[in-house]
């Protein structure tokens, strides 16, 4: 069978054999419940210790201010939720993107049905923020922003610093989706300043069903969930110990890695994107071409349906996407394309091609050979 070539990693990676390793001695002998008091229980107290360890270090965060979560969207739905209620006294506005990912814009879906009044910012054609746009929205009742640091689809980074600063000098507590940006850049907390920040484990070559939310040492938080004392009450429930423990194993290596893997992949993502739109008429890259993750290439062709490219390249053993896993398979246009000012339709000629670890440029080469005749192929059908 034909090797197939997986460039989806913003959708998910592959757990590495490292991270299974260190999962397998965990679920297999050292299985258990942390919240007991026998030697077994202790284990995987210290498991789980370790894990937080491990993880605060690499933000450069307190251990007691990470909180471990079902995984990403958890994180961000706990995160944002117990922190607007906690400050619903100061005040009821609220501010954030309107690319940020689903997680976040349902989040804040509910948080409107609870009262709260939302802004949602719009960003540049590249798909950047205006930090002068965040500051003209803020009124005296703003609480909480929250802004991605880089986006899933597109892989735009956000000018974080600048948005961070004017939240600090308006008292608003500032919470950022650092789940794309985290592969591939370096996060410190206490240098970014922010309040909240959310991870998420398959990412990052770890297991999916584990996250973790940074909160802030002092922040006001009012938990979301009732039930045991697991994660100071903030997340109840007994701990996904071997999911602790791989998340923290494949941080490790992610920190040991991300310099040199990033520039790896810059140079693979550069080269793809000169390519493809070099050969392709009417191929147009999303977002800033600078400013963005290394491992994101988000193409439009237009005139040509990307469902049936994706169809195509997934039958000729290439796995890519059209957005968003979560909004993979929905009919909408993505929303951050329309954000872009695409429209509809380019939105819907549009494909997201994301590197990692196990893409080489044999792979991209092959890429390349496929895409240009078929696009050419599927435009002669459309214009018969
Ligand atoms: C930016 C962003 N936020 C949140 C999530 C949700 O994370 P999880 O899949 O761990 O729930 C994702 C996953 O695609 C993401 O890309």
């Amino acid at each position: 069978m034909k090797k197939r070539i997986y460039l989806d990693f913003a959708a998910t990676t592959p757990v590495l054999p490292e991270v299974v390793k260190t999962m397998e001695k965990v679920l297999l002998d050292d299985y258990g419940n942390p919240s007991s008091l026998h030697e077994e229980g202790r284990l995987a107290k210290a498991h789980v210790q370790k894990g937080r360890e491990t993880i605060a270090k690499a933000i450069g965060a307190e251990t007691d201010e990470i909180f471990f979560t079902s995984g990403g969207t958890e994180a961000n739905f706990l995160g944002l939720t117990g922190l607007a209620r906690a400050l619903k006294r100061r005040g009821n506005h609220l501010i954030t993107s309107v690319i940020e990912h689903s997680s976040i814009l349902g989040c804040f879906q509910g948080l409107e049905s609870e009262g709260f009044e939302v802004t949602y910012l719009p960003v540049t054609a590249k798909g950047i923020l205006d930090p002068e746009q965040f500051k003209n929205s803020i009124r005296k009742e703003t609480i909480l922003a929250s802004f991605m640091m880089a986006n899933n689809e597109i892989g735009t980074i956000q000018p974080l610093e600048d948005l961070v600063k004017t939240a600090q000098s308006n008292q608003i507590i500032f919470h950022t989706d650092a789940i794309q940006a985290f592969p591939h850049l370096p996060l410190n907390v206490k240098t970014l300043g922010v309040d909240a920040a959310t991870l998420s484990a398959h990412k990052i070559y770890g297991p999916k069903g584990i996250g973790a939310l940074y909160l802030k040492r002092g922040t006001p938080y009012k938990p979301v969930f009732k039930g045991g004392e697991q994660e100071r009450k903030i997340r109840p429930g007994t701990e996904n110990v071997a999911g602790i423990v791989g998340f923290a194993k494949a941080t490790e290596i992610l920190q040991n890695e991300r310099n040199k893997e990033s520039k790896r992949l810059e140079r693979l993502r550069d080269r793809l994107i000169h390519d493809l739109c070099g050969t392709i008429e009417d191929c147009s890259l999303n977002g800033d071409p600078l400013t963005r993750l290394p491992n994101n290439v988000n193409l439009t062709f237009k005139g040509v349906d990307g469902e049936s490219i994706l169809i195509h390249l997934d039958l000729e053993g290439i796995a890519c996407s059209m957005g968003s896993a979560c909004s993979a398979g929905a009919l909408e246009p993505s929303h951050v394309l329309i954000a872009l000012g695409r429209t509809p339709q380019e939105a819907k000629s549009s494909i997201r091609f994301t590197l990692g670890k196990y893409t080489s440029e044999e792979e991209l080469e092959a890429v390349k050979k496929v895409i240009p005749p078929f696009v050419e192929q599927l435009r002669s059908v459309r214009l018969k």
